[in-house]
């Protein structure tokens, strides 16, 4: 939860003088569970709804005046100026909020739990059907991957994408498996797949005994670089597996071209990509299979989750079967293939559905998000931007900047430095080929410099739907300053 979405102060303050009934009405609008006590904007206390129980559980009524029952109650305050970290450590574990007063005493802001204060790399939002629908599961007992969820949902995610062969499972890395595995990967073929990308699709490879064979990226997109896909395939290649990266877009016909002219299956991993078009054609068209992750900090999020969409139905088929055990869909029990359980809960569904009716909006917002960020960060000479590239439009699920070659060395001091603040920023993947377990599937003839390079300099600002103007001024004001610092 970010600021934003928190109440503003004064829906959360009471007269020493209130009634507790009075007193009940304001902690109920605030939706806190607490309020904080004045007299004269001078802070008194603090009262919270458990308090007010407990007074009525022993001789009060609804007209007692609340300073009789915060009378001898101890409580906690910091000066506004107080820093993140004693904040932090005032409320400790257990308190949940922790006003803030002036050197008059007078209370001008409230801090809540220090984890809540931060401006998250990317947060969830659920403020549509989610409750209701997950409601309906408890009560209807469908909670598992029976019940009209699971269906409601591949039938609203195939309709946005635009892909008919549309299967729920249980995560975007469980997706990529299915994925290579219905279409026939097995152990010792090469797969193709870019050296900067969150790890999923490179195990996926490993899981059914193939090799991965890393290939460098685009410096501009992200995107595997077709160019490199030519250079590395041999007799051996059967797939080659394009990630959108932070959301961006690329020329996918230049890859098609190639898998077309060397018989190569095409796997999309778009779990970064939902809201990401080329031609004006939504991602996980394009290839023989697409993936899609739904983990909390994706676009739609159903907690863990993921969908898997297949271009031929024969695939399609293969992997519905795989999902579920490899069981014969006629005879129960009667296992055709050895398979895997995949399938996504009722539950998830039941909240991938309510998103799925945001969906618009958190795509609008993640465009607004972007221009508010070339906005006020674009007198910065520094740094570069995330934009879109021909042909495509980006979905920005993380807003990036690359930090030019002079400051790149700054990189992760910089980041600290945000991070003390309360911005979360992040730094990009690593290089697969630099890790212990991948060293093996380096291979010289493939020069990894661009992935090295970018791997280096990126850093990854707050992108949640929730992110208002001001948080984002706020992140940019903060980084201009500290990239001033940095400045030779
Ligand atoms: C590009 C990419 N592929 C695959 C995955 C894996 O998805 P999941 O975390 O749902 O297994 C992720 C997720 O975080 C990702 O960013």
């Amino acid at each position: 939860m970010s600021l934003n979405k928190l109440p503003p102060l004064k829906d959360l303050v009471v007269e020493k003088d209130c009634s507790l009934k009075d007193t009940l009405k304001i902690i109920e609008k605030g939706g806190q569970r607490i309020a904080f006590v004045v007299n004269n904007q001078r802070l008194i206390n603090v009262i919270t709804d458990g308090d007010i129980r407990r007074a009525l559980l022993k001789k009060f009524t609804l007209n007692t005046n609340i300073s009789k029952i915060i009378e001898k109650k101890r409580f906690k305050y910091l000066n506004v100026n107080a820093s993140l970290e004693s904040i932090e450590k005032e409320m400790g574990t257990n308190l949940t909020h922790l006003p803030l007063v002036n050197n008059q005493n007078k209370l001008v802001d409230y801090a809540i739990n220090f984890k809540l204060n931060k401006i998250p790399v990317s947060e969830p939002q659920f403020l549509g059907n989610e409750t209701l629908y997950l409601n309906d599961c408890i009560n209807s007992g469908w909670i598992s991957s029976g019940g009209k969820y699971v269906k409601l949902f591949e039938k609203s995610f195939s309709k946005f994408v635009k892909s008919k062969y549309t299967l729920s499972v249980t995560s975007g890395t469980t997706a990529l498996h299915l994925a290579l595995a219905s279409l026939g990967i097995k152990k010792d073929d090469e797969v193709i797949l870019p050296n900067l990308t969150f790890i999923s699709p490179v195990n996926a490879a490993i899981y059914l005994g193939a090799k991965p064979v890393l290939v460098d990226i685009d410096e501009n997109n992200l995107c595997i670089d077709p160019k490199k896909i030519e250079k590395a395939i041999t007799k051996k290649t059967r797939a080659v597996v394009l990630v959108y990266l932070y959301g961006h877009g690329c020329d996918v016909d230049k890859i098609k071209k190639i898998t077309k002219k060397y018989n190569l299956i095409l796997v999309e991993d778009c779990a970064e990509g939902m809201g990401t078009y080329f031609k004006n054609r939504h991602v996980g068209n394009f290839g023989d299979a697409s993936t899609f992750s739904f983990f909390g900090n994706k676009t739609i999020t159903t907690g863990e989750g993921g969908m898997v969409c297949f271009k031929k139905k024969k695939h399609y088929e293969i992997a519905k079967k795989l999902r579920d055990h490899g069981m014969n869909s006629k005879k129960r029990y009667w296992h055709d293939h050895i398979g895997y359980n995949y399938r996504m809960t009722n539950i998830q569904a039941a909240v991938g559905l309510a998103q799925m009716e945001r969906l618009e909006f958190f795509i609008k917002q993640k465009k607004i998000m972007a221009k508010k960020y070339r906005f006020y960060l674009n007198k910065n000479k520094q740094i570069f931007f995330s934009k879109n590239f021909s042909k495509t439009e980006s979905s920005y699920w993380l807003y990036y900047i690359k930090l030019k070659k002079k400051i790149s060395h700054a990189r992760d001091a910089i980041i600290n430095i945000l991070l003390k603040k309360g911005i979360e920023v992040r730094n990009c993947f690593y290089p697969i080929h630099l890790m212990n377990p991948y060293k093996k599937y380096h291979s010289k003839k493939n020069n990894l410099e661009k992935s090295i390079k970018l791997s280096q300099s990126i850093i990854a600002l707050p992108s949640s739907v929730n992110l208002g103007d001001k948080e984002i001024k706020n992140i940019c004001a903060n980084l201009n300053s500290v990239l001033r610092k940095f400045d030779l």
